[in-house]
């Protein structure tokens, strides 16, 4: 067990480089399922999920080689079609091996899937969208399986707008029999960064990265080499701290043209940024940031993952905010640790929190709930007075790849501590 160990107040400013996302090579991973013969995937964020999918897809079977940033991986030799619960339990994105799964095994078993406090929300747009591939699935107490001789193309319009469901019914329908149209798709980047990839393994997909996608599947598919686009959140993320902390921070490697949302709100609330094709350079001003309202949407719209660090920036903001989070059930319920930090917030419905600025925050002990809250945690240490704690670090490790020795190379006094138990 660690802890963050934060000193508030550290004048930060410098370079920082943006990791692959973890959210989109989670996806490519799963797809190796799908793919016979070798597979590199370069630029993988070393992060706690990350691991964790590599050991789904190791205890199934897979050959998977990991040095550095890069994993090598040959799923040709996979012959469990069960995961492993306990990995499952703690891997929201395990969903996505269902598809690839079904695919090319034509069965999987796997507990309820979890991760944090977020990861256990429904999955039934992966059994609805299975079903019209011609999956049958039994719905267990704690478990599902998935079973198909072969899928069959279909059209599904997804009654809801998801991330994940999205991808996996694209990776399955690689290896259908015939057309799948998905209807009312997610449009986040990863997407067509999975399919362009995809297609170079031999797929046929148009239109992903638009609410239609349409997939003709082939016979068989085969591996190949892949880099990791580069993490929006973390873009955003640092982006925050820049602004909360009166800071000038370049953050490097990074694809600005993907956070565009966020930078809308800058324009609004005036803080200085500059951007080029692979960076942006959030400029340090003094001058005080007027209070806005922010709705979470999908992409393009303002990311739900970054309203945690904007929230945080908003308690420096002068006067009331609006924070209107519309994807998740429960992602304000970190806004009491602010509170005790000295931040004014007040939950008005589980979806919509005022936030009275400026506020001095000051360091507390505090535990981190998810990764994003947990981040926001770890800006508010930084611009807070005097020390913070922060226990349950495992949930930011989810996302964030060696992220006290990046923000000290920043200036930000930040130690991992291990704790005894
Ligand atoms: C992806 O989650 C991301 N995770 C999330 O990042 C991100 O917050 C989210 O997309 C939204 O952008 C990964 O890519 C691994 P959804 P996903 O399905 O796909 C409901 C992070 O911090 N829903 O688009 O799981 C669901 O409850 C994570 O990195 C159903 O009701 O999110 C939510 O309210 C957290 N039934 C809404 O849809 C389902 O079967 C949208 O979630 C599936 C989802």
């Amino acid at each position: 067990m660690a802890q963050f160990v934060i000193q508030g107040g550290a004048q930060l400013g410098g370079e920082i480089a943006v990791s692959g996302a973890k959210n989109s090579v989670l996806k490519l991973i799963a797809s190796t399922i799908l793919l016979h013969g070798d597979t590199t995937i370069t630029r993988v964020p070393q992060a706690q999920d990350v691991f964790r999918m590599c050991e789904i897809l190791s205890s199934v079977g897979a050959a998977v080689d990991s040095s550095d940033n890069t994993v090598r991986i040959n799923t040709d030799a996979i012959t469990q079609t069960t995961l492993p619960q306990d990995l499952v339990k703690r891997l929201r994105a395990s969903t996505v091996l269902i598809g690839p799964m079904l695919a090319r095994h034509g069965e999987v078993r796997l507990a309820y899937p979890g991760g944090c406090v977020l990861g256990k929300r429904p999955i039934d747009l992966f059994v609805a969208s299975m079903r019209v591939m011609g999956a049958e699935v039994e719905e267990q107490e704690e478990s599902f399986v998935f079973h198909a001789k072969k899928l069959k193309g279909a059209e599904y319009f997804f009654p809801l707008v998801s991330v994940t469901a999205t991808e996996n019914m694209m990776m399955a329908a690689t290896l259908a029999e015939g057309r799948t149209l998905i209807k009312n798709a997610a449009c986040e980047p990863e997407i067509p960064h999975l399919a362009e990839f995809l297609n170079f393994c031999g797929a046929r997909i148009s239109g992903a990265g638009t609410h239609t996608i349409i997939i003709d599947g082939v016979k068989e598919l085969h591996g190949g080499e892949v880099e990791t686009v580069p993490d929006r959140i973390e873009t955003g993320t640092f982006a925050i701290l820049a602004a909360a902390a009166r800071a000038r921070i370049k953050i490097t490697h990074c694809r600005p043209d993907h956070v565009e949302s966020l930078w809308a709100m800058f324009d609004r609330m005036g803080i200085p940024y500059a951007i080029g094709p692979d960076w942006v350079e959030v400029q340090k001003t003094d001058k005080p940031y007027p209070a806005v309202e922010v709705t979470t949407k999908e992409y393009p719209g303002f990311m739900t993952d970054l309203q945690p660090p904007f929230t945080v920036l908003l308690t420096q903001a002068q006067g009331m905010s609006l924070v209107h989070e519309t994807i998740y059930d429960g992602r304000l319920f970190y806004l009491d640790k602010l509170n005790t930090m000295g931040a004014y917030t007040l939950l008005c419905d589980p979806h919509r929190a005022v936030v009275q600025g400026t506020r001095k925050l000051h360091g507390k002990q505090l535990e981190s709930p998810d990764l994003r809250a947990g981040i926001a945690l770890v800006i508010a240490g930084l611009i807070a007075e005097g020390t913070t704690t922060i226990d349950n670090i495992y949930q930011i490790e989810r996302g964030y790849e060696h992220i006290d020795e990046r923000l000290r190379a920043l200036g930000a006094d930040i130690k991992r501590v291990e704790k005894s138990v």
